[in-house]
């Protein structure tokens, strides 16, 4: 059998991502099990990567019989075609390992990769963000974090867990506000999973707003259960805007950092702002930009229409027109529930004089930024990939970290694990 079966033939189903790879641990476990043959970690995943190797080889050849041994052998190939396949393949002789969890396109990824880390496990549902992160690390995230089969792909023995989970409140009236109250919350599965695994460190990144979130009471609540429940020194929550990191974006968001207690780590410095300074006009397309990004003539008035109405109400209302040498606010995605009051991203706009629009277009040269500015906007390099819809990308980068400010405090933390 082993000398009739053609691995090329499989190969471009493998590396293709479908619209079926979306729920398939199988796979999602075989491209972990590729990306980690070199640490150990693979052996978590080597039944599931056999397995999904076993199905492709069965739907190729129906006829023959397909062993564990054939499958664990073709599994073998793979591993050396993998070298140079990703734009973002993980460092060489990593120093750490760490898990992105809620990793939509992977910007903490991103940042750590950046500073020596090899991610061991990824989670995320979403089916696009699904299919941006595969384009640039290889590997598909595993799907519904609450899931416990789900949990049970997380290796043992990471040094750092990475989450920038969603907010939402804890129902703990008159209570202490412990483990138990946070049940039914994406941070509860979360805790859950630092209390099984025990990294040496836990890096959360959230919402400014969740400062306030229900009175104070779900951030009290997250920090309880960090200090108390799960034996973590965690120093005061600090907030950092994104345009102190070099990227011109007022983005601010609030970070949580926290060691095991048994380090004996108890003092803790965020990262200070860098003296970069980085404007609009830095990140914009070099070439001109396709007509579909300019706001038609209607639509632009529509807006001004509007921002007339609401301004004179003291609301600001969601678009504005930055000057080259500025900072854009936040980039925001509407739908997580997490910035419901901001304005929608795709409104953001920026002024650039052009002179070839014809038709319905504006003739002032006012547009959307584009996904790449969008990408660009967060710290995501020119070498990442956007696969996906102008859309789809937007809500992505919306939703994403400001990749250097992660970095920043990533590797005080890296410095903080070091020393201890
Ligand atoms: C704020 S975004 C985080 C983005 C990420 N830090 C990045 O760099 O792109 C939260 C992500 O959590 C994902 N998510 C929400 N609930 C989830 C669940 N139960 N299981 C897995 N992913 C989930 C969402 O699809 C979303 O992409």
């Amino acid at each position: 059998m082993k000398e009739k079966i053609d691995i090329q033939k499989i190969d471009n189903q493998i590396s293709e991502f479908k619209p079926s790879d979306i729920e398939n641990h199988n796979k999602s476990s075989f491209t972990h099990y590729l990306h980690n043959h070199k640490n150990g970690v693979s052996k978590f995943y080597k039944k599931n990567a056999i397995s999904y190797v076993k199905e492709e080889l069965k739907k190729e050849y129906p006829t023959e019989k397909i062993t564990n041994k054939i499958a664990e052998e073709a599994l073998q190939y793979f591993i050396f075609d993998l070298k140079d396949s990703v734009p973002f393949a993980a460092p060489e002789k990593p120093t750490f390992k760490f898990i992105d969890l809620f990793a939509g396109i992977g910007g903490f990824r991103l940042a750590l990769q950046n500073i020596g880390g090899k991610c061991v496990f990824t989670s995320e549902w979403d089916k696009y963000s699904k299919h941006t992160y595969k384009a640039n690390f290889g590997e598909i995230p595993f799907g519904d974090i609450t899931k416990p089969e789900t949990k049970n792909y997380i290796p043992d023995n990471f040094d750092v867990l990475c989450a920038g989970f969603p907010c939402q409140a804890f129902s703990i009236a008159g209570r202490r506000g412990g483990f138990e109250d946070t049940r039914g919350t994406l941070f509860f599965d979360v805790a859950e999973i630092i209390r099984k695994k025990k990294p040496k460190a836990v890096f959360l990144e959230n919402v400014k707003g969740l400062r306030n979130h229900d009175k104070g009471k779900t951030l009290a609540t997250i920090l309880n259960v960090l200090r108390e429940d799960l034996n973590y020194y965690v120093p005061e929550p600090q907030v950092l805007n994104a345009k102190e990191f070099g990227v011109p974006q007022n983005r601010e968001r609030i970070f949580i950092v926290g060691f095991r207690k048994d380090l004996g780590i108890n003092d803790f410095q965020y990262p200070e702002p860098s003296e970069e300074k980085v404007v609009l006009e830095d990140v914009l397309e070099e070439k001109e930009v396709s007509v579909k990004y300019y706001l038609s003539t209607q639509y632009l008035q529509t807006l001004r229409e509007h921002r007339a109405r609401h301004e004179s109400k003291g609301n600001g209302f969601g678009y504005e027109i930055i000057p080259n040498e500025g900072t854009a606010n936040a980039v925001v995605c509407g739908g997580m529930g997490r910035e419901r009051n901001l304005v929608l991203d795709e409104r953001l706009t920026n002024f650039k004089p052009i002179t070839n629009i014809t038709g319905k277009v504006n003739r002032e040269g006012i547009r959307k930024m584009t996904p790449r500015e969008w990408a660009r906007l967060q710290g995501f390099p020119d070498k990442f990939k956007i696969v996906v819809s102008d859309a789809q990308a937007y809500k992505q980068f919306g939703n994403s970290v400001a990749v250097p400010a992660i970095q920043a405090t990533a590797e005080k933390i890296i410095e903080k694990l070091n020393h201890a």
